[in-house]
């Protein structure tokens, strides 16, 4: 017998299907082809341009439009000026903050924190949709596994656990409202799918996926933003095994619609319906609009093939009525479902506090630093034994870079930068000595070399600021050596000429190569692009006030030609291992074409990260103890308990992130030598110990085997409880039939 709560939801269910079967009913084909219709407008006279449009209920959606007036005004249009009077989908990319900005995704998931990551997704929909935005083109989760690619930096990382735990908590907090509908932010899980194996990490580029790959590592976090409520998908660019994602009837059909059960609205990415010409799957526009909707792409992102051409194909009968039906019915649900049709949606939510979003964002900030590096507990600093520092590099005071990409409307003046946040901390106790040394990360010019030394000099110490530009990652930025950009390392071994301790503060949207330059720092920290308040929260974390506890969401290579490297790699038929490994420079002059090693590694590099996925230290140090599980053989369907005791062995509080590890060691497909199955946030006082209990269900071992079946498959099975991907406490099960 269902619940009132189900009847109740079922009564819903079937009245948004009656009140979007009354709409069809009566809508012309013009009018339907509008609501897949979304247009962007620029310049002074928005309204007035797509006004008639609107009126005519030629257009459903509107991108990149901010201003509150003219969004209102033209909702005004669409509900009173139209037949129907159907609200239009306003859309931006509110990615990681509209006015406060966030941390970059990338930087969000090292904080491992799906409540927090949850919080920051709900201030940008409570901030966006005050001013009339009502869905957002977030959250962005495409695994990636090679940082040259620009668009990690707006990623959840390279791993499917984490980036769906953290995916699914973006789409909550966008979309969960607090009060009523009215800052309810329609999210969009993007870009579907596999954009992030591009050929090369270059973006845009072919991407070869086998489809194991695609099920067991690229797919996940979408399923995940399905389970979550996702309202939307946005299409990739990206041609996949030679069919581009925007004509895909596997992705978009046989996936998300059959498999998955998704009855929300598909978007285009912008233009990539039109691009299906581009990449050479068809002739002209009519073929590509052909294609996109017998794929089932509901929305066309601004190229107007669908407006132009879709009611000759219905007329012609290449595209029945039905499917065109389909579409728009997709469209309807979702401004249904949002509340836009029951709620007057020109009476905006009051914009939230300024004072509560920026101290949010600096907790995330926080939480998201990654200490990589602390010889001889140089960190934290403490002011009463420091006279004078030398603040150097150019990121240490540019509140723009610091919010990172993806921020069309993020308000630099809320920013506070590290130099300005160290003035503010130390003003009167300590004298800060700023040398920018170069104008940009890029800079070839050395010319203030010797005043970075001289500063060094008579100074206690030298903090570094330097990285990358936000400009120098996101959407069509893939650089190829992904070391630091111009001179920055030469800087770095020239100040640290001056025999001080030096401490580094990076600040990039990628995991940057540093194999060759990170023995430099007595300390290091790795700040990705930290938001609005990036500077409090790292001045904080220098000082003590926070303790790190930030952990790896991708794995950092040492040099550029390493990449992809990513944890969770199969072991191949032959591993490399310490003993295996020569060093290009240990090869003996003239020595004899002879068989190197003959595993897998490079000989210029090795086979291991720089610094490994799940990586990350603290003020504090954690033991880990008394690993236990219930049981060494479990049926399929059964689970196993694994418990282990964390205790905080230091002087100071810290958090610990306990992460849960297996390897599926046989199985009818190669499987990974690690796989996250599990994470937990710990906070320790000094001397205390928590117990972590992690549950692990067989079918939570599941993969896409051999045979296409998604099923977990008895064998044998290793299980870590461990502070990153490598090491950690052993023990194993196995699964029995
Ligand atoms: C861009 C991006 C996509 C974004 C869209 C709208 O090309 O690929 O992520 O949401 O266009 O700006």
């Amino acid at each position: 017998m269902s619940s009132a709560r189900d009847m109740n939801s079922l009564g819903k269910a079937r009245d948004v299907e009656t009140r979007i079967g009354s709409l069809l009913e009566v809508m012309s084909i013009e009018e339907k082809v509008g609501q897949l219709n979304q247009v962007q407008c620029t310049g002074p006279n928005v309204v007035e341009d797509l006004a008639h449009g609107i009126r005519s209920g030629r257009i459903g959606s509107v991108i990149n439009v901010v201003d509150p007036d003219a969004i209102n005004a033209m909702q005004h249009i669409a509900i009173h000026e139209s037949r129907h009077g159907i609200p239009l989908l306003i859309g931006r990319d509110v990615i990681h903050g509209f006015k406060t900005v966030a941390p970059l995704p990338l930087g969000q998931a090292a904080s491992w924190n799906p409540g927090l990551v949850r919080e920051c997704a709900r201030v940008s929909a409570q901030e966006a949709t005050a001013y009339g935005i009502n869905w957002t083109f977030a959250p962005m989760i495409d695994i990636a596994r090679d940082p040259r690619w620009g668009r990690v930096a707006e990623s959840l990382g390279e791993d499917p656990f984490l980036a769906s735990a953290l995916g699914a908590a973006m789409v909550v907090g966008f979309q969960e409202s607090a009060n009523g509908e009215a800052d309810t932010l329609i999210a969009c899980a993007k870009h579907f799918a596999g954009y992030g194996a591009s050929e090369a990490g270059r973006d845009y580029n072919t991407t070869n996926l086998p489809l194991n790959e695609m099920r067991n590592v690229y797919l996940p976090p979408f399923k995940a933003a399905r389970e979550a409520g996702v309202a939307t998908f946005m299409t990739s660019f990206s041609d996949i095994d030679g069919i581009p994602a925007t004509a895909s009837d596997f992705l978009l059909d046989e996936v998300l619609r059959q498999e998955w059960g998704f009855d929300g609205a598909v978007v285009s990415d912008w233009d990539a319906i039109h691009q299906l010409c581009v990449h050479g799957l068809c002739e002209n526009d009519v073929e590509a609009t052909y294609l996109a909707a017998r794929a089932g792409v509901d929305i066309d992102m601004i190229s107007g093939v669908y407006e132009r051409h879709i009611p000759e194909l219905v007329a012609t009968e290449r595209l029945p009525m039905e499917r065109l039906d389909t579409l728009v019915g997709n469209v309807l649900r979702v401004k249904i479902q949002a509340g836009l049709m029951d709620r007057d949606v020109t009476v905006l939510p009051e914009e939230p506090a300024r004072m509560s979003g920026l101290a949010l964002v600096r907790e995330a900030a926080a939480q998201s630093l990654v200490l990589l590096r602390n010889e001889n507990a140089v960190l934290p600093l403490d002011a009463t034994r420091l006279d004078r520092l030398a603040v150097i590099g150019p990121l240490a005071d540019e509140p723009a870079e610091q919010l990172g990409t993806w921020v069309f409307d993020g308000d630099p003046a809320r920013s506070v930068t590290p130099l300005a946040a160290l003035h503010a901390m130390l003003e009167g106790e300590v004298e800060i000595d700023h040398v920018r040394a170069l104008e940009t990360t890029r800079s070839r010019d050395r010319s203030q070399f010797d005043a970075a030394f001289a500063a060094a000099q008579s100074a206690d110490m030298a903090i570094f600021f330097i990285g990358e530009e936000a400009i120098l990652s996101g959407e069509a930025h893939s650089r190829a050596d992904i070391t630091l950009p111009g001179v920055q390392a030469d800087l770095v071994r020239h100040v640290r000429g001056a025999g001080k301790p030096v401490i580094g503060v990076i600040l990039a949207g990628r995991p940057l190569a540093m194999g060759d330059i990170a023995d430099q720092f007595d300390a290091l920290i790795y700040a990705w692009h930290p938001g609005s308040m990036g500077g409090p929260a790292i001045a904080d974390t220098l000082f003590g006030r926070c303790v790190p506890s930030g952990k790896l969401p991708v794995s950092f290579p040492t040099m550029s030609g390493q990449v992809p490297i990513y944890y969770a790699h199969k072991q191949t038929g032959r591993p490399a291992t310490p003993e295996t490994v020569i060093h290009i420079d240990d090869i003996p002059s003239g020595a004899e074409q002879t068989s190197l090693g003959m595993t897998t590694f490079h000989l210029d590099a090795g086979y291991l990260p720089l610094y490994p996925f799940g990586f990350g230290l603290s003020y504090t140090t954690f033991d880990y103890a008394d690993l236990s599980i219930d049981r060494h053989h479990v049926p399929l369907g059964g689970r196993v308990v694994v418990e282990a005791s964390i205790t905080n062995t230091g002087d100071r509080a810290g958090t610990e992130i306990v992460q849960l590890y297996v390897r599926d060691r046989f199985g009818s497909l190669t499987r990974p030598v690690r796989e996250l199955k599990g994470f937990e946030r710990i906070h320790l006082e000094p001397g205390q110990s928590h117990r972590v209990r992690f549950e692990l269900h067989t079918d939570e071992l599941a993969f896409y085997g051999r045979d296409g079946a998604f099923a977990a498959e008895p064998g044998d099975f290793d299980v870590w409880v461990a502070p990153s991907s490598v090491g950690g406490l052993h023990t194993h099960f196995a699964i029995t039939a």
